[in-house]
């Protein structure tokens, strides 16, 4: 008598579980079918960008905490779609790079005019970062940045450590709030080069 109790107990415990996963799956369900359709549909749409891949789909899943297998297994596959410029001359010309650090055009969802080819795309960094001590409209989803060089230094581990958080910031936070700048296509690999000048050259305003 006691162990079918318990034994119907521990199938109530698991049956529980199970309702659970399903109820969080068919919450999943509704907000992805809320947030496909809150964009105006149709032609000249950019929609693409709301469709989750596998790492976005594992970090909505978890609530962004994923297990420490999982965690490693994203930053894994997220290091190795980085690609370096050209000459792999990963520091490039502040100047530019302050430019692409406080330009907010591209890349976003649903129309307002189709991106012009001619003009490039940028990072809108300050939406979440400080950079420039003189720039007072400044974010502070992300940790300030003013100062970077000066505390880092600009040796070649910082200068590659920048290069690629800029490009894929998941590589170094499975489930980071920052945007894969270089992964999604926003900035070329060039661009992120200047950003890692902005942020580390000794004569950028960051920096002095
Ligand atoms: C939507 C907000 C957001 C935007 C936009 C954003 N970041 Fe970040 N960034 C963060 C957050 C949050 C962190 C801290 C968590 C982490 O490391 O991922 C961070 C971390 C960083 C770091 C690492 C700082 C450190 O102390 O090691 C760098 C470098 C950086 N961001 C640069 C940039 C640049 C350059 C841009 C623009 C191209 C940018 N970020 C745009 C949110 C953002």
């Amino acid at each position: 008598m006691k162990k079918t109790l318990l034994a119907s107990l521990a199938l109530a415990a698991l049956a529980g579980v199970a309702w659970a996963a399903d109820d969080d799956k068919a919450i999943q369900a509704l907000v992805d079918q809320y947030i496909a359709t809150g964009y105006q549909q149709g032609e000249k749409q950019q929609l693409e960008r709301l469709k989750q891949d596998e790492t976005l789909k594992a970090c909505s899943e978890h609530r962004n905490k994923p297990p420490a297998d999982l965690m490693k297994a994203i930053m894994e596959r997220e290091k190795a779609t980085i690609k370096y410029p050209a000459d792999n001359k990963m520091m490039g010309n502040w100047e530019k790079g302050k430019e692409v650090f406080n330009t907010g055009f591209g890349m976003r969802v649903g129309v307002i005019a189709p991106d012009k080819a001619d003009k490039p795309r940028g990072g809108n960094c300050y939406a979440c970062h400080a950079a420039d001590p003189k720039e007072v409209a400044a974010g502070n989803l992300g940790n300030s940045l003013t100062g970077y060089g000066k505390m880092r230094g600009n040796s070649e581990e910082t200068i590659k450590y920048t290069y690629e958080k800029i490009f894929n910031s998941q590589t170094y936070m499975a489930c980071s709030n920052m945007p894969r700048f270089g992964h999604n296509g926003v900035l070329t690999p060039e661009q992120v080069a200047d950003l890692v000048a902005f942020l580390v050259d000794p004569a950028s305003p960051v920096n002095k």
